[in-house]
């Protein structure tokens, strides 16, 4: 048997995002964010905005983020009576968090990732002055993490942005939004900076290349591809002024890694993908290594990118704000041949892999592989901030659910993850695991699709006590971390 045992510092948690956890979404001064108007979906439904037009029609474009389609210049959002939005209880992490923090500390984590809910700082996002109950709550979060010794993992920006910037200036489309976003990062700094060592600037920022998160109104390349450079130097920035404020503080930003492989190991498929995985490259490339690859351009045409619009300190601050450690999301692999789209997730069906309800192939060495390839590539500490199995889960009476299937999933990452560390040497800080309270889903919106060790009383449209009962899960996870990883030799 292979040792499992894991490094003595080693950081275990768990990762949430505000909108899909916090809720309170019109409590406490918080202004709007786009997601606020987002409607639930499932795979069937997608997820959609509603929008009003001058002349009081409505549309329903659908996004996840607001730019997943193109949105006339004119359309407003709008809520509407009838429709369920999820961000606004979430699973109310807003007025439990001491109960949950308690629920996660009684599992061993000793570190927590969650994020910061932007217009909860900056309600519209162009305020002089920060909103200071937005401040004191996540205080009072990080104080309560303290009280079990837990350390934050912040997210500075998790696919959001106030809806006034999206609105007023076509989201990250436009330079103004990083004086805004630099402005906001300082002020976490210079409030939290004494707490909280590890930071990440953005969350799934590859994922520009197919859907958001920019908060622009059309989904073209152009447009998509030059929010991603302002985001770059928006991260640059805030790196080095965090570097500045904060002595010990580490930097990272976190990328969606599905491993990718080739269909066949025909000469088209294997370039295919490597043009595949180097639009996901272009990204830590960039942020990781500090400059734009020699294949930027090739990757730019695939979009229809005409021109990257660049200030003249901008290279600069992209090699002084590098990143200090890679951290990412594992949850799948993907198979690509030649003549797929690009970014064509789950295009060809990988005949060796089993997939969830969701159709997310199961594969774990496919973690394993990744964050050798990352090392390999980049050479810095890697953190895995997300990973984990959203599935059905049927709760008996008294709300408890046996869920083998997740330990089955958790053990077998896990056991990647330790091999990777033990017999490849991939220096790797920590794993956060995915909503271990379970929360609303992203892609879908639903309560449905659980990723927890705690199940939340809540079904899709928001009914129920929120009660929280541990799953058969959460012991397991307990007995794994309080083993430092040897128990995933049982
Ligand atoms: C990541 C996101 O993409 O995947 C999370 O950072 C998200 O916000 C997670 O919840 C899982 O995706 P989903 O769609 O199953 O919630």
């Amino acid at each position: 048997m292979l040792n499992k045992k894991l490094p003595k510092d080693f950081m275990w948690g768990g990762a949430t995002a505000d909108f899909q956890y916090e809720g309170g979404f019109n409590e406490g001064g918080r202004g709007l964010l786009s997601h606020d108007y987002e409607t639930n979906g499932s795979i069937e439904h997608p997820r959609h905005h509603t929008m009003k037009m001058p002349d009081g029609s409505l549309i329903n474009p659908r996004s996840s983020f607001i730019d997943a389609e193109d949105v006339p210049d004119e359309a407003m959002p709008i809520f509407i009576d009838d429709q369920y939005y999820p961000s606004h209880q979430a699973v109310d992490f807003f007025h439990r968090y001491k109960e949950d923090i308690k629920l996660m500390a009684g599992m061993g984590f000793n570190v927590f990732r969650f994020s910061i809910c932007w217009s909860r700082i900056f309600p519209t996002g162009e305020e002089e002055k920060p909103n200071e109950e937005g401040l004191k709550f996540y205080d009072d979060v990080i104080d309560e993490l303290a009280k079990y010794k837990m350390q934050p993992l912040i997210t500075i920006c998790h696919d959001e942005l106030p809806m006034e910037l999206v609105l007023k200036y076509n989201g990250w489309a436009s330079r103004k939004v990083i004086d805004y976003y630099v402005k906001y990062a300082e002020t976490l700094f210079e409030r939290y900076g004494d707490r909280c060592k590890y930071w990440l600037t953005f969350n799934e920022i590859n994922a520009i290349r197919g859907f958001g998160p920019t908060g622009v109104r059309k989904s073209n390349g152009q447009d998509r591809y030059q929010a991603a450079h302002n985001m770059f130097v928006a991260s640059a920035k805030a790196v080095q002024l965090g570097h500045k404020m904060m002595k010990d503080s580490q930097f990272g930003a976190m990328y969606a890694m599905s491993e990718i492989y080739p269909a066949t190991c025909k000469p088209e498929d294997m370039f295919f993908h490597l043009q595949e995985h180097r639009e996901n490259w272009y990204f830590i490339d960039i942020m990781g290594r500090g400059y734009y690859p020699n294949y930027a351009p090739e990757v730019w045409s695939h979009h229809n990118v005409k021109n990257i619009e660049m200030a003249p300190n901008d290279k600069k601050d992209l090699m002084d704000g590098q990143l200090d450690f890679i951290s990412f999301s594992y949850y799948r692999s993907n198979t690509v041949k030649d003549g797929d789209k690009w970014f064509n997730v789950g295009g060809s069906t990988n005949p060796y892999l089993k997939e969830t309800p969701w159709g997310w192939p199961v594969d774990p060495l496919g973690l394993r592989y990744c964050m050798n390839e990352i090392y390999d590539r980049i050479q810095k500490p890697i953190f895995i901030v997300e990973n984990g199995m959203g599935a059905i889960d049927q709760p008996d009476d008294n709300l408890y659910v046996c869920d083998d299937y997740r330990i089955d999933y958790l053990k077998e990452h896990l056991s990647a993850m330790a091999d990777a560390i033990n017999i490849d040497h991939v220096p790797c800080l920590g794993y956060t695991m995915w909503g271990p309270i379970d929360l609303v889903s992203l892609s879908t919106g639903e309560m449905k699709k659980r990723y927890g060790l705690v199940y939340v009383d809540m079904d899709d449209l928001g009914n129920g006590t929120l009660k929280r009962v541990p799953k058969k899960s959460y012991n397991w996870m307990k007995r794994v971390i309080e083993t430092n990883g040897l128990a995933l030799e049982e």
